[in-house]
C-alpha cells in the first residue's frame, strides 16, 4: 500500500513517515516547506534507511497534485498539510482560510480523477471549543472555536463530511489529536517551531537549553487541581501510529477518532516531570491567563480502541525524555 502524505515534512508528518514504513507501507510526499526544512528528509531516511519520494509544491496546486497521483499509485492520503499556529491565524485570517481549506478542496479535486477513496484528516480537539465535560468524547458539540485556525479545522470537517455524503465510496478518517509532544527516541527529528514557541513544550526545552529566560505559566486561577490549565499531552510517536492504524479502517463513510491518552496533566505537572526526569531546571513565573485558553482538555480515547485497535503506549516520562533528547541535540532545530 502505498500513501501519499501532505505535509509529510512537518513535525508530525515526518515521525508518520518513520510509522509507516515499520508497517511496510510505501511513502510519497508533498509538502511546500512553508513551515518545516527540507533536511527533516536526509533525517528521515537516516532512520528508516529509505529515500522517500517528496515533492515540493503547494497541496493548493491541483495540476502538481494530478501529476504526483499520475507518477504513484496511491491507495490512500494523510492530510497534515496546514498552517497551524492560533496567534498568526488570528492576525492573518485569510492566509490561514485559503491555505487550509483551498488545499483541502484541491486534494479532493485531484483524488477523486485519480480514483483515490482513502483520506485521513488531521483534526484537532480544538474543534470542540470550549468542551462542557471532560473525558471528551467524538459525539460531543463541536464549533465555537476561538479563533481562525480553529475555524478552518472545523469547515474542513464539515466539507469532508458533505463530499463524503455524495460519494458513498469514500472512506474519510478524522483524526482529532489532543497535544502533540515528544519525540522520535533516536533525536534525529522532532517538533521546530520558527521564532517564539506557541505551545507549551517547546516553550519549556527551549528555557531548558537556555535559549529563553523563562517559561510564562499562564493563568493559576483555573478550576483544575494546581490552578494551571490542563491537557492531554501525547508522545507523537503514538500520534504516528493512530494514523497507520487509521489505514486499516476500511467502513465507507466518515469515522471520526480522538487520538489522546485520556489522561489530563497541568503546566506545572509538566514543568515538574521535565526537570526531575531530565535533571534540568525550568524557571518559570506565573502570569496572566491567555485570551482563548481553556481550563480543561482531555480526551475519551476509547473509540479509537475499540474500533481502530490503537491505544498511545507512551506516558509523561517518555514523552519529557523524548522532547530534551531532541531539544538538547539540536538546540537550533534544524537550522545548525
Ligand atoms: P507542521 O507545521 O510541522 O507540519 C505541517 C506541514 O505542512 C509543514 O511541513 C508545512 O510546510 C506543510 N504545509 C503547510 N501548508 C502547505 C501547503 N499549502 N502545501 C504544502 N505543504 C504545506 O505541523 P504539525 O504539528 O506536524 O501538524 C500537522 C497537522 O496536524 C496540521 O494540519 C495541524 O493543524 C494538525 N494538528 C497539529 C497539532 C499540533 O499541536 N501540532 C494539533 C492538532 C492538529
Ligand atoms: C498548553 C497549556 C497553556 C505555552 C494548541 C492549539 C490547539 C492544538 C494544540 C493544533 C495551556 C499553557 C502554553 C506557554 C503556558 N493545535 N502554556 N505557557 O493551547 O492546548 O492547544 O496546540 O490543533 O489547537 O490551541 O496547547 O501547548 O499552547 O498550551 O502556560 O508558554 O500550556 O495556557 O494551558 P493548547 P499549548
Amino acid at each position: 500500500m502505498k500513501v501519499l502524505l501532505t505535509g509529510g515534512a512537518g513535525y508530525i508528518g515526518s515521525h508518520t513517515i518513520v510509522e509507516m514504513y515499520a508497517a511496510g507501507r510505501d511513502v510519497v510526499v508533498v509538502d511546500n516547506f512553508v513551515n518545516s526544512s527540507p533536511r527533516v528528509m536526509e533525517r528521515v531516511e537516516e532512520i528508516t534507511g529509505k529515500k522517500t519520494p517528496v515533492y515540493n509544491a503547494d497541496v493548493a496546486d491541483e495540476a502538481a497534485l494530478d501529476r504526483i497521483f499520475a507518477e504513484h499509485k496511491i491507495d490512500a492520503v494523510v492530510h497534515f498539510a496546514g498552517l497551524k499556529a492560533v496567534g498568526e491565524s488570528v492576525r492573518m485570517p485569510l492566509e490561514y482560510y485559503a491555505n487550509n481549506i483551498d488545499s483541502t478542496l484541491a486534494l479532493l479535486r485531484a483524488m477523486k480523477k485519480a480514483d483515490v477513496r482513502k483520506l485521513i484528516f488531521s483534526s484537532s480537539a480544538t474543534v470542540y471549543g470550549t468542551p462542557e465535560k471532560c473525558p471528551i468524547t467524538e459525539d460531543m458539540h463541536t464549533g465555537d472555536c476561538s479563533n481562525p485556525y480553529g475555524w478552518t479545522k472545523f469547515m474542513i470537517e464539515q466539507i469532508l463530511k458533505d463530499y463524503s455524503h455524495a460519494n458513498p465510496e469514500m472512506q474519510v478518517i478524522l483524526l482529532r489529536y489532543f497535544n502533540p509532544v515528544g519525540a522520535h527516541k533516536s533525536g534525529r527529528i522532532g517538533e521546530s517551531p520558527r521564532g517564539i514557541p506557541n505551545n507549551l513544550m517547546p516553550y519549556i526545552t527551549q528555557v531548558a537549553v537556555g535559549k529563553r529566560a523563562e517559561l510564562s505559566v499562564y493563568g493559576n486561577d483555573y478550576p483544575t487541581p494546581d490552578g494551571t490549565g490542563v491537557r492531554d499531552y501525547i508522545h507523537v510517536v503514538d500520534l504516528a501510529r493512530g494514523h497507520v492504524a487509521a489505514l486499516n479502517y476500511d467502513k465507507n463513510g466518515v469515522g471520526i477518532f480522538n487520538l489522546g491518552t485520556g489522561v489530563g496533566y497541568s503546566v506545572l505537572d509538566m514543568v515538574k516531570a521535565f526537570s526531575t526526569v531530565n535533571h534540568v531546571p525550568v524557571p518559570y513565573r506565573i502570569v496572566e491567563r491567555r485570551p482563548g485558553d481553556i481550563a480543561t482538555c482531555y480526551a475519551n480515547s476509547e473509540k479509537a480502541e475499540k474500533e481502530l485497535g490503537w491505544h498511545a503506549e507512551y506516558g509523561l516520562e517518555d514523552m519529557v525524555r523524548d522532547s530534551w533528547n531532541w531539544q538538547s541535540h539540536n538546540p537550533n532545530g534544524y537550522e545548525d
